[in-house]
């Protein structure tokens, strides 16, 4: 008997035949909006999960599936998942690191360009039918992105990965990190460690790319915002809570700060209202690895990662190796 398994999201093909050679498998390919009951009700009798898209297991559904064993995650950030309640459970997660790295960054350096250079508002005007008339020199002034100061707040794999992009674009770059990065990678990055405040005065775009955790929880409020200059251009690509946004629509209303370009909301799908009135703001719906190469790589990586761990394996992303001293017997 192949174990039982559910894929709460709609899926590729590609993963979804793969993960059927190797388990009875509930799909969602009708996509449905599944309520907190409704995913208890359709994982209680299942073995393993594989969520996407920030799909939470929480203490209630952990406790409600004592069959469970596994909760792989296609994504690399696992806020989403009761770590703690898995590993007194035994039960594996798993996320996806690495696969996504380049994909991120890519959309990173797209919001920071179409922010500094008004690429949204180009087209709004465009297509409004607003450009005619003698020439501007004014016309949607922007920022020079080449040769600025790009300061990186979480000096990762996605951080670094956006700290190349910006070399490629002759940028000073600048960190901050829990942990100073090895001084090979500082090196070949040009980059340099300095506390919060000193690079959110220094940088002229700031790109967010740390894990959440509550302790980042707006991280970057008003006294941060006040700090930047007003004509900097704030980046998020990580995790919504980690901006204050009615600080930050504040300031981008009254041009404390240029722009921002923003992945990532703190309630999504829904997004702050006071953003959305703001030209100023680039705002995209969490298509940060949305490649369908990656977002395939990375179903494939957390199949592969449910098949090791419902296998007796240990997962090869395995986030809370201390499950599996408690880990259930298959
Ligand atoms: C991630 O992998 O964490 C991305 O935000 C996609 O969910």
């Amino acid at each position: 008997m192949k174990p039982s398994i559910l894929i709460s999201s709609w899926m590729f093909s590609e993963v979804l035949e793969f993960a059927q050679e190797h388990f009875e498998v509930d799909d969602n390919q009708r996509r449905e909006q599944f309520s907190a009951a409704a995913l208890r009700a359709r994982l209680q009798d299942k073995e393993g999960i594989l969520i996407a898209g920030g799909d939470r297991v929480d203490e209630a559904l952990l406790e409600a599936c004592p069959r469970l064993r596994a909760v792989c995650n296609a994504g690399v950030g696992y806020n989403n998942i009761d770590i703690e309640g898995c590993t007194r459970r035994g039960i594996l997660a798993t996320n996806t690191p690495g696969v996504l790295d380049d994909t991120t960054a890519d959309l990173g350096f797209a919001l920071l360009l179409a922010a500094a250079r008004r690429v949204a508002e180009g087209d709004r005007y465009v297509r409004a039918g607003r450009w005619g008339g003698p020439w501007r020199n004014d016309l949607l002034n922007g920022f020079d992105v080449h040769h600025a100061t790009l300061g990186i707040i979480g000096m990762g794999r996605i951080g670094r990965t956006v700290a190349r992009r910006g070399r490629g674009f002759d940028m000073k770059i600048l960190y901050c990190n829990r942990t100073r990065a090895p001084l090979d990678v500082e090196q070949a990055l040009g980059a340099r460690l300095c506390t919060l405040d000193e690079l959110l005065a220094l940088s002229d775009f700031v790109c967010l790319t740390l894990p959440y955790s509550p302790a980042v929880r707006y991280l970057i409020g008003a006294r941060e915002i006040a700090l930047m200059k007003p004509t900097a251009v704030l980046v998020n690509i990580s995790r919504g809570g980690i901006v204050d946004e009615n600080a930050l629509a504040v300031a981008l209303r009254e041009q404390r700060i240029a722009a921002a370009g923003l992945d990532v909301y703190e309630g999504e799908p829904a997004v702050n209202p006071a953003l959305l009135e703001l030209e100023n703001a680039v705002l995209m719906p969490h298509l940060g690895s949305s490649t369908r190469v990656t977002r395939v790589a990375m179903g494939m990586t957390a199949a592969r990662n449910l098949v090791a761990a419902l296998g007796g394996q240990i997962p090869p992303n395995l986030i809370n190796p201390d499950a599996l001293a408690a880990r259930r017997s298959g």
